[in-house]
């Protein structure tokens, strides 16, 4: 990887220094709101946060895929997950009501919004993903910086982090052989088939004389 000087590692981390802070930003509020839905019922919708700050070699490579030069402008320009954040939900139901407690939220702009739950992809993918557009604030400017946010089941995860594992290992986006296409939609549906099930047994465990 030829490229990799392209951004040395001091361009790097001047680079990341303000999508650390607007990933704070984004942590906090969702921390907030998730001591909130905590303290309010007992079917609170959030099971577990992760972060990340994408790594030099991976801002690397994504350029180099998407054809773009391998600059650190031009990572600022090109990239809107350099900040990123996975909200792992128990329920799809629950995907929908933190991206509405999300939105409430005056100064938290979304910049783009892809519902790969109700459309997922071809390959079964499901998860909500958000970019918003956070201020971050110099003593000379003010600037917004996105951070990416996705939002998924417990078993959407599973399954995008076993696809994940299988096909970016192996075969890295090319073509998939059909088999292994057609076991990945059979889980997704009988997981989703599962989900549904278990989210019935709350409904009805919430209603009198169960
Ligand atoms: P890029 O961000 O350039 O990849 O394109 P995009 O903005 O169209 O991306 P999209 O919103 O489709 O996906 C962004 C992120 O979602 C990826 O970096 C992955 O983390 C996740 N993702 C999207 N599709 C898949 C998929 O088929 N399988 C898995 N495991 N993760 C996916
Ligand atoms: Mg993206």
């Amino acid at each position: 990887m030829g490229n990799e000087e392209n951004i040395t590692q001091e361009d790097y981390d001047s680079l990341i220094k303000p999508y650390e802070e607007a990933l704070a930003f984004v942590n906090l509020r969702l921390n907030g709101m998730d001591q909130e839905y905590r303290s309010l019922s007992r079917n609170y919708p959030i099971h577990s946060m992760q972060q990340r700050i994408k790594s030099r070699s991976s801002i690397v490579r994504k350029l180099e895929n998407k054809g773009r030069s391998v600059s650190k402008g031009s990572a600022g320009d090109c990239l809107t997950d350099i900040a990123g954040i996975r909200v792992i939900v128990y329920f799809e139901q629950d995907i929908y009501t933190v991206i509405r407690d999300l939105k409430k939220q005056p100064d938290v702009k979304v910049i783009k919004e892809t519902d790969y739950v109700k459309n997922p992809k071809s390959n079964g993918y499901k998860s909500y993903h958000l970019v918003l557009n956070v201020p971050v604030y110099r003593m000379r400017e003010t600037r917004f910086y996105p951070v990416e946010v996705q939002i998924r089941t417990l078993s959407m995860d599973l399954w995008a982090s076993m696809e994940h594992r299988i096909c970016y290992k192996n075969w890295r986006g090319d073509d998939v052989p059909d088999d292994v296409r057609n076991m990945l939609k059979l889980y997704a549906n009988g997981l989703e088939k599962m989900e549904q099930d278990m989210y019935a047994q709350i409904t009805n465990a919430g209603k009198p004389g169960s």
